[in-house]
């Protein structure tokens, strides 16, 4: 798949170019470097409001940290699509330009989150209701930086507004190299099922590449997927979170590699966000790590109530110890767990 300059192929030849869905909350360069290690070969970020750039404050450099992006570059192993979102069209451009200058290998703009109080500021999904407000945002994006923008979005606002190939034209022509689709509408959240005929359909009318998303749950989703709409790649959000090793190809994870990615990823977060946080915005991925074990509820509490460093990494390591370790557990999310993660979320 070429991506302007980029040429992205699959981790193995035989398997899809898998990538990781921006997400908020979850795509921190801690997260995203593990996923890019593991086989994805474009990593979202966390979406900032093109406001929030422009501020300077802690939280803003904290989300513009694109420090992995490096290593991308040096690697080749993956790239770094940073996301903006916004509802005024200069500060958009202006904020693709900071994205760039900090090193994200292609920018990224957000026409698909469906939270109301996004909606309701012009930001996000609102778009899909006004075509020319959307094309001119691409364009002036595209003319505002020289590396390739790419957008993500819905299939339409609600099932009788499904709009989606009159997006892709448009975004063609103000030109972006690529769509990702989330194939649900607006009104949809997260609701029923993905759509994917909706991204067969954009492929077959669309002239740049197309990103299939939503309700891949585990690697052999995405071959169907990717069977079912002919998508250059398959973008993977929630079942990520519990599954980077999705990435790789693979069902899941031996309880050793589990516990070793476990403790790097606790490490790493505690130290990029300090000990605290750190500890609490990886719990949820941990939670999931370790699913499926007998007395897993047990371990989970643990891991839930562990509030430092040093403990959770006792309680995991504790666990290796207890288990055969070799054996690859499935960690497919569930429809119930991916209904969880959804909740809320901003996509
Ligand atoms: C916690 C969470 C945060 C998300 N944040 C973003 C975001 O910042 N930008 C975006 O375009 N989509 C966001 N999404 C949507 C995902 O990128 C993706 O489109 C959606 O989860 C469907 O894919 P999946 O079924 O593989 O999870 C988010 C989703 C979740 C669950």
């Amino acid at each position: 798949m070429q991506l302007g300059p980029h040429t992205l192929t699959p981790y193995r030849p035989e398997m899809p170019i898998l990538t990781l869905a921006p997400m908020a909350g979850v795509g921190n360069w801690v997260f995203r470097l593990i996923c890019a290690r593991l086989g994805a070969r474009m990593v979202g970020v966390e979406f900032i409001n093109c406001r929030t750039i422009a501020e300077r404050s802690r939280r803003a450099e904290r989300l513009l940290d694109f420090c992995d992006a490096q290593i991308y570059d040096q690697t080749g192993i993956s790239l770094l699509a940073a996301q903006i979102y916004g509802n005024d069209l200069d500060l958009i451009a202006e904020g693709a330009r900071e994205f760039e200058r900090r090193g994200a290998q292609v920018v990224d703009i957000n026409f698909g989150c469906s939270v109301p109080q996004i909606l309701r500021k012009g930001c996000g999904a609102a778009y899909l209701r006004d075509l020319d407000r959307l094309y001119r945002a691409v364009r002036q994006t595209v003319e505002a930086v020289s590396v390739p923008v790419t957008v993500k979005t819905r299939i339409g606002w609600d099932a009788d507004q499904i709009n989606i190939l009159e997006v892709v034209r448009r975004v063609e022509d103000a030109g972006a190299v690529a769509i990702g689709i989330h194939a649900r509408t607006v009104v949809q959240k997260y609701q029923g099922r993905a759509d994917w005929d909706w991204i067969a359909r954009a492929r077959e009318a669309s002239s740049i590449p197309v990103l299939g998303n939503g309700d891949v749950f585990c690697y052999a989703d995405a071959l169907r997927m990717q069977a079912h709409t002919g998508c250059q790649a398959v973008m993977v959000g929630r079942a990520a979170m519990g599954n980077p090793w999705i990435f790789a190809g693979r069902l899941g994870a031996s309880l050793r590699e589990r516990v070793e990615l476990a403790v790097e990823q606790v490490r790493l977060m505690g130290q990029y966000k300090g000990e605290r946080t750190g500890v609490l915005e990886t719990r949820k991925h941990l939670s999931l790590y370790f699913k499926g074990l007998p007395r897993t509820s047990e371990l989970r509490l643990r891991i839930l109530r562990a509030e430092t460093l040093a403990e959770l990494a006792e309680v995991l390591e504790g666990r290796a110890e207890s288990q055969a370790e070799e054996e690859e557990a499935d960690l497919s999310l569930s429809a119930a767990e991916a209904a969880a993660l959804g909740w809320g979320s901003t996509g």
